[in-house]
This record gives C-alpha cells, sequence and structure tokens, in this order.
C-alpha cells in the first residue's frame, strides 16, 4: 500500500516562510531516485496558491486545512472544494480535533465536508481521535468506533478517502501513545472500515499526534500505519524530511 507523509502546517508562518519549506522539499524530492511516499503540504489558505507554483513540476503534493460543506455562495470567510480544487489541490482535511474544539464543528458536519470533498473529485483526509479524559476512561475504541461510522461519507469507496487517528491529547504535547497502542487502533480502525466499506481495509490509515524525526520509523513500521500527520515537525525542513524519508525501508 503507498503511505503518506502529510505536513499540517496549521496557522503558522509567513509567505516567504511557507514559500522557502515548499521550496526546500522540493528540491530535495527532486534529487531522489527512488521512489517517495505521497507527500502532501498543507500550509493556511493565503499560501496555498503561492505553494503550489512552488511544487509545480513536482511529486509533492498539496492540500488545505479545511473547506466548506457547501458548493458556493453567500459563506462569508469560507473556502469551498471547487476553489480548493481550482488552483491545483489535491487534498483537504476534515475533522480535524483543533477545529472540532475551537468551531465546535460536529461529526454531521466533517461527514458534509468529507461528502463535498469527494464530490469535487479530492481526497479527504478525515480526522478522529479520542479526548485524554476519553482516553483515561479506557473509552478510547468505542469513541474511534462513534466518530469513524458518523464522519464517513456515504457510499465512498476505498480509494475516495484517508483516515487519521489522532489522540488529541498527542497533538503538540510531546506525549503518544505506545506503539502497542497505536498498532491496536490502527488494526481496530481497518476492521471497522472493513464492515462499513467493501475492501475498507485498503483505506490508508495515518497516525498522528507529536510525530517527529526520532519517532517517525517506530509508527511507520507497525502494521496498519500507512502514513503519518505531522504538525509541528512539518514546519522545520530537515526534520519533515527526515520523517519523509523514514518511510524508504517501507517500499517493497
Ligand atoms: P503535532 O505533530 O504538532 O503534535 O500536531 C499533530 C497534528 O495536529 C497534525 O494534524
Amino acid at each position: 500500500m503507498a503511505q503518506y507523509i502529510v505536513g499540517n502546517w496549521k496557522m503558522n508562518g509567513t509567505k516567504a516562510e511557507a514559500e522557502a519549506l515548499a521550496f526546500t522539499l522540493a528540491a530535495k524530492a527532486k534529487d531522489v531516485s527512488g521512489p517517495l511516499p505521497h507527500v502532501v503540504l498543507c500550509p493556511s489558505y493565503p499560501y496555498l496558491v503561492p505553494v503550489l507554483k512552488i511544487l509545480e513540476g513536482s511529486t509533492l503534493e498539496s492540500g488545505a486545512q479545511d473547506c466548506s460543506p457547501e458548493a458556493n455562495g453567500a459563506f462569508t470567510g469560507d473556502v469551498s472544494v471547487s476553489q480548493l480544487s481550482n488552483i491545483g489541490c489535491t487534498y483537504v482535511i476534515v475533522g480535524h480535533s483543533e477545529r472540532r474544539h475551537h468551531h465546535l464543528e460536529p461529526n454531521a458536519l466533517i461527514r458534509q465536508k468529507a461528502e463535498a470533498v469527494i464530490r469535487g473529485k479530492l481526497k479527504p483526509i478525515i480526522c478522529i481521535g479520542e479526548t485524554e479524559e476519553e482516553y483515561r476512561a479506557g473509552k478510547c475504541f468505542s469513541v474511534l468506533s462513534e466518530k469513524l461510522e458518523a464522519c464517513l461519507p456515504s457510499s465512498c469507496v476505498h480509494s475516495d478517502i484517508l483516515i487519521a487517528y489522532e489522540p488529541v491529547w498527542a497533538i503538540g504535547t510531546g506525549l503518544t501513545p505506545s506503539l502497542e497502542e497505536v498498532e491496536k487502533v490502527m488494526s481496530f480502525l481497518k476492521e471497522r472500515l472493513r464492515t462499513h466499506i467493501p475492501e475498507g481495509d485498503l483505506v490508508p490509515t495515518l497516525y498522528g499526534g507529536s510525530v517527529n524525526a526520532a519517532n517517525a520509523r517506530l509508527f511507520l513500521t507497525l502494521p496498519y500505519v500507512d502514513g503519518l500527520l505531522v504538525g509541528g515537525a512539518s514546519l522545520r525542513a530537515d526534520d519533515f524530511w527526515h520523517i519523509i524519508m523514514a518511510t524508504e525501508r517501507q517500499e517493497p
């Protein structure tokens, strides 16, 4: 299965910094003769166009951090999937825990967004994860099952979507679940996906939460981990490149 390394830059940096980061990564990618994983850079909206310009002719792709579920119209401040497609984006992160928390986004809205992304022929990276409280209460699996089911687009096929497991308590904290815990969760997600979607275990499942240059390879060696969704470390070219290269020995 193809591997994915996705950099979520969140609301960080200047245009010059975004361009420099994209330029450095694209240049490094050009020097690689062998296969690379899918590498997706997700800058904030204003920097998508300049980053996409730099990525022209490169194998690196770009994604948005969110989108509107609506097609077009009077939705001040929102960005539609067709607009993202129009500038050359290929992926959209939906349901990130920061949007769930700060913008009170419910599962139903996330599902609508994911459906809009698929209609627009882009790929949604649907994020799910448990809070610290839920983790401590031993509710991780039930919460994930519920969120997955509620966020999955209706009648999608396995090649339409990606799922990212991001424990909320691991995001930006330096904390991560143990490798054993991640493996159990990812195996569980594959099993749940199989029950909802034909050949659902072929849906790429990514881990995210305090991934860095030192631990990336450990996560990538786990069965059922098809890639990583990286926040802070994706803002540093050397660290992010190291993470991209950590997929290397996974290729057949
Ligand atoms: P960190 O890698 O900074 O923990 O962020 C993870 C994340 O939220 C990626 O979407």
